[in-house]
């Protein structure tokens, strides 16, 4: 299989992460156990997971001018992403997740910061780079605009797109139909399409479902991917690691068998902390899914 180009235009935040047993409510104050500031954000997430499992990746976001700045544009270069296309924004600070990481699942709340700066007119300075993607993806924590054009921009050119509608927001319904693949999990899919979205675009959805397993139509038939059962440690990053492992698998078999490979990696990801810290290799996956019975 050829190596997938692949560009994630999104956006890029630091995650600082408190880990609690107890979750405090509204006006209550509680002792946490530990802190750590780790690399994230789901356009950068799933520019990692797809770098690791051997993509060539570029990365179309904005970082701010500040000390976070610097070591988010790091990291993604670490990983062998191209980052020319991430340029820091003057007086601007980097984006943020402040996540609560309690019993193995996290609440988030993401301020923008320079992810509001990934404009239509940012990225129309990549169109080239755009068109010769094999897969472009994109999130939903960079301005909706953008997404709305980045997705007109391949459709017109032919380029596969995944759109993981996170968090979830609408958008005009040509946009929708724009998008080549859309990867919901079930609370998105709900929020955005209601309990029966209409025919065409069922064929765009790949819903992921937790340990529940990942669900899309085929020709009008539905198909049921099961998850793999592991002990998770930290499920921040998961979809993220989905996404970026289903646009590398996309152009080497069926859907079904792109979905089967990106709930492996999603399933090693889970086991260590951190958004991107479990992300695992294309080697460790294959061997997964081995151990998995082939
Ligand atoms: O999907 C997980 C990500 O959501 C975190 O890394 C956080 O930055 C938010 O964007």
């Amino acid at each position: 299989m050829k190596t997938p180009n692949i560009t994630v235009v999104g956006s890029i935040n630091m995650d600082m992460v408190t880990i609690t047993d107890v979750v405090p409510v509204q006006g209550e104050t509680v002792l946490g156990k530990d802190f750590r500031t780790v690399p994230g954000g789901k356009g950068a997430n799933q520019a990692v997971a797809a770098a690791r499992l051997g993509a060539n990746v570029r990365m179309i976001g904005r970082v701010g001018d500040d000390p976070f700045g610097h070591v988010l544009t790091e990291n993604l270069a670490k990983e062998g992403i191209i980052t020319d296309s991430v340029k820091p924004v003057t007086d601007c600070t980097s984006g943020v997740a402040t996540i609560l990481l309690s019993d193995r699942d996290n609440r988030i709340i993401v301020t923008k910061g320079a992810n509001e700066h990934v404009t239509p007119d940012y990225v129309a300075a990549f169109e080239q780079e755009l068109a010769a993607s094999d897969v472009v993806l994109l999130q939903l924590e960079i301005p909706l605009e953008t997404v709305a054009y980045v997705l007109e921009f391949c459709a017109k050119h032919h380029v596969t797109t995944v759109l993981n509608p996170a968090p979830a927001q609408k958008l005009p319904d040509a946009t929708w139909t724009d998008a080549t693949y859309i990867t919901p999990n079930e609370n998105e899919c709900l929020q955005l399409f209601g309990d029966e979205p209409d025919a065409n675009l069922r064929q765009k959805l790949i819903m992921t479902k937790g340990a529940d397993g990942v669900q899309f139509y085929e020709n009008d038939e539905q198909v049921q991917v099961e998850s793999f059962r592991v002990e998770p440690v930290d499920t921040t990053g998961a979809g993220d690691t989905f996404n970026g492992a289903f646009a590398v698998a996309l152009g080497g078999g069926t859907v079904k068998e792109a979905v089967r490979f990106a709930n492996a990696a999603a399933a090693l990801s889970v086991q260590s902390f951190g958004a991107q810290g479990g992300m695992p290799t294309k080697a460790q996956v294959q061997s997964f899914l081995q151990q998995q019975g082939g």
